[in-house]
C-alpha cells in the first residue's frame, strides 16, 4: 500500500476550529473578551455613535468617512437601489411558498446577469457592484415579500436611509422612526463577523478570480443553513413555540432531555456573551417599552438565564450569540419570520463585499487538502464481475 499521507501536513482539527486562514484588517473578534472590531472601531461605540451607511464605508474603504464622502457615499447607494424590471418579473413568476432565503441567494446571481460590469473584476467596479448589491437585495427581499402576499412592490424612496427605506418598501407606510433606528442598529451590528463560514465560502469563490456576484451567491447559500444564518429564525421559532416566560423552563428541561439545541446559544468563537448583544437588547428594550408587548423579550430574557445557570451550557462556554436577541428585535419590527435570514444578509453583503476586495487585492487560490482516510491500491474488478 502506497504511504500517501505520510507527505501531508497534519489536518486541521474538526470544522478548521481554531485555524487562522490568512490575514485581514476588516474585522477583528476576541472570543474570549468578547471583543468585535470593525477597522478598529469597537462595534459598542460603533453601536452608540454611527450608521449603517456609515459602517459600510468604513467597511469598504478603511476608515471612517468624513462628511462629504458620506453625503457621496448615500448619494450613489441611493441612485442604485431600484432593481432592473426584468428581475422583479422574475420574482413574480417564483412560487409564492419558496423560502425567501433561496429567493434571494437565485436572485443574487440573476442580477449578475443585468449588472454592466458583472464581468469587470477591476477594484472600481467591485466597488460600485457591491453597492448596487447593497440596494438590490433589500428590493428583492421587500419585493418578493409583497409579491408573495397579493401586493405591488413599493419603489424605494431616496430621501430615506437604508433602514427606513427598507421598511418604507416592505410596509409602503412612513416608517416609524424609533424602528428605523432599531433596524439601522440592526444592520450595524452584522455588517462584518471575520472569517464566518459565509464570508469564507465568498473568499474561496473570489480566490479563484471568479466575480464577486458569484462570490456572494456563494455567501448567500451558506448563510442559509440552520447553523449559521439561519439559526436567527430558528432561534423565533422556539421562542414562539415557548409561547410564554413561565413555559421556558419546562422547555428547556425537555429539550436537554432530547438533546436539542438551543438556537441562538453557542458560538465557535465567542466563549462568553456576544459583544453585539448588549446593544442588540438595548434596541429591543427600546421598541418593547413604546410597544408594550414585552412577551419575546421576557422569553429570551429567562432563556438566557437559565442557560446560563445551567453546568452543561456553562461547561461548554455556551452563551447568547448574535442572532439570540436579533430574533425578538426583527419579530418586534413586523418582519416575517422565515425572512430573518435574509435580513441577515441585507447586513452581512457589506462584509462580504468588502472581504472579496480584499481577497482580490492580494490573491492566493484557496486550496487545502484532505486528509484521505479511503483505501488505496484496490484491484481492479470487471463490472460484470461485481457484485
Ligand atoms: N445548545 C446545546 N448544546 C450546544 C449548543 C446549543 N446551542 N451549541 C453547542 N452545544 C454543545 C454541543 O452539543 C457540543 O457538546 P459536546 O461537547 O458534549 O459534544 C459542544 O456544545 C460544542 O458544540 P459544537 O457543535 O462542537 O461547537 P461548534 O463550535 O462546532 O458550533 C455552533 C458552534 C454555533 C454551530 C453551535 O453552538 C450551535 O449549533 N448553536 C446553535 C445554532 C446557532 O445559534 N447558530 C448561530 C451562530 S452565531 C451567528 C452565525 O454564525 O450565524
Amino acid at each position: 500500500m502506497s504511504d500517501v499521507t505520510a507527505t501531508k501536513p497534519a489536518p486541521a482539527a474538526k470544522g478548521m476550529a481554531g485555524m487562522v486562514i490568512s490575514d485581514s484588517s476588516i474585522s477583528f473578534v476576541d472570543g474570549a473578551a468578547g471583543i468585535l472590531e470593525y477597522r478598529g472601531h469597537d462595534i459598542r461605540q460603533l453601536a452608540e455613535h454611527s450608521s449603517f451607511e456609515e459602517v459600510a464605508y468604513l467597511l469598504w474603504n478603511g476608515h471612517l468617512p468624513t462628511a462629504a464622502e458620506l453625503e457621496e457615499m448615500r448619494m450613489e447607494s441611493r441612485s442604485c437601489r431600484p432593481l432592473p424590471g426584468e428581475i422583479v418579473t422574475i420574482l413574480r413568476q417564483l412560487p409564492n411558498d419558496a423560502s425567501p432565503t433561496a429567493v434571494m441567494r437565485s436572485s443574487i446571481s440573476i442580477l449578475a446577469h443585468y449588472d454592466p460590469e458583472s464581468e469587470d473584476n477591476s477594484p472600481a467596479a467591485n466597488r460600485r457592484k457591491a453597492c448596487r448589491l447593497l440596494g438590490q437585495i433589500a428590493a428583492v427581499l421587500a419585493h418578493f415579500e409583497r409579491i408573495r402576499n397579493g401586493h405591488y412592490p413599493i419603489e424605494q424612496r431616496a430621501d430615506l436611509d437604508h433602514a427606513a427605506n427598507f421598511l418604507w418598501m416592505l410596509n409602503g407606510a412612513e416608517p416609524d422612526p424609533m424602528a428605523a433606528k432599531a433596524l439601522d442598529q440592526y444592520l450595524l451590528l452584522l455588517a462584518d463577523h471575520e472569517f464566518n463560514a459565509s464570508t469564507f465560502a465568498a473568499r474561496v469563490t473570489a480566490s479563484t478570480d471568479s466575480d464577486l456576484h458569484s462570490a456572494i451567491t456563494s455567501a448567500m447559500g451558506t448563510l442559509k443553513g440552520p447553523l449559521h444564518g439561519a439559526a436567527v429564525q430558528e432561534a423565533m421559532v422556539q421562542f414562539l413555540e415557548i409561547g410564554e416566560s413561565s413555559n421556558v423552563e419546562p422547555w428547556f428541561i425537555k429539550g436537554k432531555t432530547t438533546g436539542r439545541r438551543v438556537m441562538g446559544i453557542g458560538h465557535r468563537v465567542y466563549k462568553v456573551r456576544d459583544p453585539r448583544a448588549e446593544p442588540l437588547v438595548h434596541n429591543l428594550e427600546m421598541l418593547v417599552n413604546a410597544t408594550g408587548e414585552r412577551q419575546w423579550f421576557d422569553i429570551a430574557r429567562r432563556l438566557e438565564e437559565i442557560a446560563k445557570e445551567d453546568p452543561y451550557f456553562r461547561d461548554r462556554n455556551l452563551s447568547a450569540n448574535v442572532d439570540f436577541y436579533s430574533a425578538p428585535l426583527l419579530y418586534s419590527l413586523g418582519i416575517p419570520v422565515d425572512t430573518f435570514t435574509c435580513m441577515f444578509a441585507m447586513s452581512r453583503i457589506v462584509g462580504w463585499t468588502a472581504h472579496v476586495f480584499e481577497q482580490m487585492a492580494d490573491n492566493r487560490l484557496i486550496r487545502p487538502q484532505s486528509n484521505y482516510v479511503g483505501p488505496h491500491d484496490l484491484p481492479w474488478v470487471p463490472i460484470e464481475e461485481r457484485g
